[in-house]
């Protein structure tokens, strides 16, 4: 005679065991809206953040290209290198007049610097050289460094403006140089 095998005895969970599932279930379903939330704000607030850098544009203020430097008077003989970092200029006074020369190496536009012991304007990216006039003498500098537009205002200051720039055929025009 055949035997057939005991039916498996079905338990019912015990109710606390229940529960306590249940109540997982619930703090990680909870924990997942959180979630959820948290990603959909914080993908609102960046765009909204975006949106509104959108009013307040990256613009480059620039220094004014005209500006005074003082009185001739304030010059003495030479070069002197007082503005060469606020404006990019030297200004130079010799017996006659008074110009202004653009810091700008006319190779490729390195900020030459002044050397007072070899009397001389030194570039350091490739060596060339200029006088204390700015003129080119050594170095593979094509040319002299340019002037910058001057002139004296009502009350004798001397005005510059650097989006004026004379080429060393023009050193002698008015507004290259103020006469002394
Ligand atoms: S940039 Fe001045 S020598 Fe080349």
């Amino acid at each position: 005679m055949k035997t057939s095998p005991p039916a498996p005895i079905e338990r019912e969970a015990p109710a606390a065991e229940v529960a306590g599932s249940s109540s997982l279930t619930e703090t990680v379903n909870k924990l997942r809206r959180r979630l959820v939330w948290t990603s959909i704000w914080g993908f609102l607030a960046t765009n909204f953040l975006m949106f509104l850098r959108f009013f307040f544009p990256r613009a480059l203020f620039e220094p004014s290209p005209v500006f005074r430097i003082g009185y001739p008077s304030d010059f003495s003989l030479g070069v002197d290198t007082r503005f060469q970092d606020q404006y990019r200029i030297w200004v130079v006074r010799t017996t006659d007049r008074l110009f202004v020369i653009y810091a700008r190496c006319t190779h490729l536009g390195c900020t030459p610097l002044w050397s007072p012991s070899e009397n001389k304007f030194k570039c350091p990216c490739h060596g060339s050289g200029y006088d204390m006039e700015g003129i080119n003498f050594e170095g593979p500098a094509p040319r002299p460094m340019d002037r910058a537009k001057v002139e004296l205002d009502a009350e004798g200051q001397i005005v510059v403006d650097v989006s004026r720039l004379y080429t060393s055929k023009e050193f002698n025009e008015p507004g290259a140089y103020i006469p002394l």
